[in-house]
């Protein structure tokens, strides 16, 4: 295995005009290694610029041409390569790059028109219709999708540098995959993997102090090796409070916790929002390794930043933004998780392809049974499409508001069953419900009530939670918005609305239709 380690190379792909070339350069000098490039070696071998080749020749005739130089590279070239944008089209191709690490450095179809548009026309020759822009654009984006083992978002130009090292590890860790979380107050990695947790590997230097509940603790407590300490909480949203949080940062003190030390947040949401409450406030603040444990923490939770606790008065009530300095997720962590808390981690995953969309919407409305051995590419998936929404818009003001599709119903539904009668992904997934109802989406709702259905969630309101009371709580969510934020409305997946204002006797009806199952 490590003579195939040391053969995996860090090749960067993407659109045109995505820098891929310059972030193979900054990350190949950051690890002090060789690099190349393909256009570069193409016109090394053939004496002519790419595009010039492919203008004179055809594109058929570029990419036979081009796709034995990258082969050549793939095999014999250095450990660090950037590949020209269109060479994924090559079947070939892809299939030589399974077993490297696929770095995709993303770019906006308009961010990519402006760079282009500063080239020399001889250059770019692909780029000189706009129309075909866009296609080209479109039909690439689900290969880099498929391909990529590492994502890198569009940011300043130094971004690939500075996740250098995070790169570098996949290599030690087949199977398993990167997000490069980059939002306004900072960056982090965030690694979801089968098994990751087991190879050992760790992102942060420094001594590890772990939080954890007592659940997990049973259940997987040895995974995480080389600790400093640990303390353990109750399983259960009990732990959520202000009292909780104040023991756990006198034991931390009591054992010596540091401001050079970490903390590794060891379970679901509640031992993330938690500890990462902790973090951010313990010595006025101290790192945060998320390593969550449920499906809601591994797609939803442990990413973003939101952190806190519950007072009696309300949920989430205290809190502060801290992002983590990484996450690792393992899904083999979900073979235990018991059904109920799968299912209302599906619930999330159905919300997140609503809202995104495209390829991942597909996967999700495919799945015929909630299989978390199966589950590792959409979970991927989830994190990819939270990650860019936090990246536009990081506290709420806006965009991310879509991440509320179904939630404004939902917590009313939590709110009005005393927090008692439905698991907060339950709830959503009634929310959901109710907020296509209100997107006159009947059909989609139709087909969410089906897959809610199948993966063993409610998609009926309990009599014992009242439609005034749900009315009541929905008014509440509403005053406590500054702007009197409206809803999240859904027509079509990857189409969210936020901030749309609803006549209450249609919110009043959706929710009512939720005691009607058909
Ligand atoms: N910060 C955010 O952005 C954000 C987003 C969504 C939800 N949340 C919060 O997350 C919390 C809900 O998180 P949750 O659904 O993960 O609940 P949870 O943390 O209470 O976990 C659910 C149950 O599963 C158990 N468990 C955890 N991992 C397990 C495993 N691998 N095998 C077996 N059992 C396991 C736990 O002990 C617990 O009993 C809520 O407090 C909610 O407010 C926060």
């Amino acid at each position: 295995l490590a003579a195939l380690e040391g053969k995996r190379k860090l090749v960067f792909i993407g659109f045109m005009a995505a820098g891929k070339t310059r972030a193979a350069a900054s990350v190949a000098a950051a690890l002090g290694e060789e690099w190349a490039d393909s256009d570069a070696e193409f016109e090394r071998v053939h004496g002519s610029i790419h595009g010039a080749f492919a203008a004179e020749r055809g594109e058929a005739a570029f990419r036979e041409a081009e796709h034995e130089v990258v082969l050549e590279l793939l095999e014999r070239g250095p450990g660090v390569l950037a590949l020209g944008g269109g060479a994924v089209e090559t079947p070939e191709v892809r299939r030589a790059l399974a077993g490297h690490v696929v770095v995709w450095c993303q770019v906006g179809l308009d961010e990519a028109g402006r760079r282009v548009a500063g080239d020399p026309p001889e250059n770019r020759p692909l780029a000189t219709d706009p129309e075909a822009f866009r296609e080209r654009f479109e039909r690439r984006r689900p290969l880099y999708t498929e391909l990529a083992t590492a994502v890198l978002p569009e940011g300043d130009p130094e971004l690939a540098g500075r996740a250098a090292s995070s790169l570098a590890a996949l290599r030690g860790l087949p199977g398993t995959r990167m997000a490069w979380a980059h939002s306004a107050s900072g960056e982090y990695p965030a690694y979801v993997g089968r098994g990751l947790l087991a190879t050992g590997f760790w992102p942060l230097d420094g001594r590890r102090f772990l939080v954890t509940d007592s659940e997990v603790a049973r259940l997987h407590g040895d995974t995480i090796g080389s600790l400093a300490g640990r303390v353990e909480v109750a399983a259960g949203e009990e732990s959520k409070t202000m009292a909780e949080a104040e023991r756990v940062m006198r034991e931390l003190a009591a054992m010596g916790m540091s401001r050079d030390d970490h903390l590794v947040a060891f379970g679901g949401g509640v031992v993330g929002d938690l500890a990462g409450f902790c973090a951010a406030t313990f010595q006025r603040g101290v790192a945060v390794v998320q390593a969550p444990t449920t499906l809601v923490a591994q797609v939803d939770s442990a990413y973003g930043g939101k952190t806190g606790v519950d007072l009696p008065e309300a949920k989430n009530y205290v809190g502060a933004y801290h992002l983590p300095a990484a996450v690792l997720a393992d899904p083999a962590l979900l073979a235990t998780l018991p059904p109920a808390e799968l299912a209302a981690g599906f619930a999330e995953v159905v919300k997140t392809a609503l809202i995104a969309g495209g390829a991942l919407w597909e996967r999700v409305r495919a799945l015929d049974e909630l299989d978390p051995s199966a589950l590792d590419e959409v979970i991927f998936a989830c994190v990819r499409a939270k990650l860019e929404i936090v990246a536009a818009d990081e506290r709420d003001s806006g965009i991310r508001q879509v991440l509320n599709l179904g939630h404004t119903v939902g917590h009313a539904i939590e709110a009005a069953g005393a927090y008692g009668r439905h698991r907060h992904g339950e709830a959503v997934g009634l929310g959901l419900l109710a907020a296509l109802r209100l997107s006159d989406a009947g059909e989609l709702r139709d087909e969410v009530e089906r897959l809610l259905a199948g993966a063993g969630l409610p998609v009926a309101l309990g009599p014992e939670i009242a439609t005034d009371e749900v009315l009541a709580a929905v008014e509440r969510d509403k005053k406590r918005g500054a702007d009197g934020v409206g809803f999240v409305l859904l027509e079509r997946p990857g189409e969210p609305l936020p901030g749309q204002p609803v006549d209450p006797s249609r919110v009043r009806a959706a929710v009512e239709e939720l005691r009607r199952p058909r």
